[in-house]
């Protein structure tokens, strides 16, 4: 797997970006089911983006969302809409941002080492399939250019589930 060892260069954030949805498109090419595409799509990002300790998927199921497949420390399954900084992005179904999470009213912290957290909700035509989260123990460490190459990555993820 080609797409896993390549090293990205964060220094120009859009055009890492552009490189790793370049790369994970060629990564789901083919492929529909949702397990194993999270599961590359998380891999991915883990090996891609430096600084973070969790970097998974959250997926709504009867009402709720439920831990689907991550990189990093064991983590807390189920989170109700509404609640967290994962609950929040799938409630407004807009990409929540977080600088400092222990600022952030009804944070939930499965890993004291986290700091910062962004979360992209995964919607197709509308419909909430579920949210991306990527926690990093440095304060601050999503930017805009973060969040738009991420709802990219997104895009692409609920893309390949067809
Ligand atoms: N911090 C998240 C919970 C999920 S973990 O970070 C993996 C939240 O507040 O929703």
């Amino acid at each position: 797997m080609s797409h896993v060892s390549q090293s990205y260069d964060f220094s120009t954030p859009d055009a890492a970006y552009a490189e790793l949805a370049r790369d994970l498109r060629a990564l789901l090419s083919g492929e529909h089911d949702l397990v194993a595409n999270a599961a590359n799509t998380s891999a991915l990002i883990w090996e891609a983006l430096p600084g973070l300790n969790w970097a998974g998927f959250y997926l709504y199921k009867s009402g709720e969302l439920v831990l689907g497949p991550f990189q990093g420390k064991p983590a807390c399954v189920r989170i109700a809409i509404g609640k967290g900084v994962c609950g929040t992005a799938a409630e407004r179904r807009s990409t929540v941002l977080v600088e400092d999470v222990h600022a952030f009213p009804g944070h939930i912290a499965c890993d004291s080492a986290s700091n910062s957290e962004i979360v992209i909700p995964l919607l197709r035509n509308g419909e909430l399939l579920g949210v991306l989260d990527l926690d990093s123990p440095e304060q601050a460490r999503f930017k805009n250019a973060d969040a738009r190459g991420l709802e990219q990555l997104a895009r692409i993820f609920v893309e390949s589930l067809g």
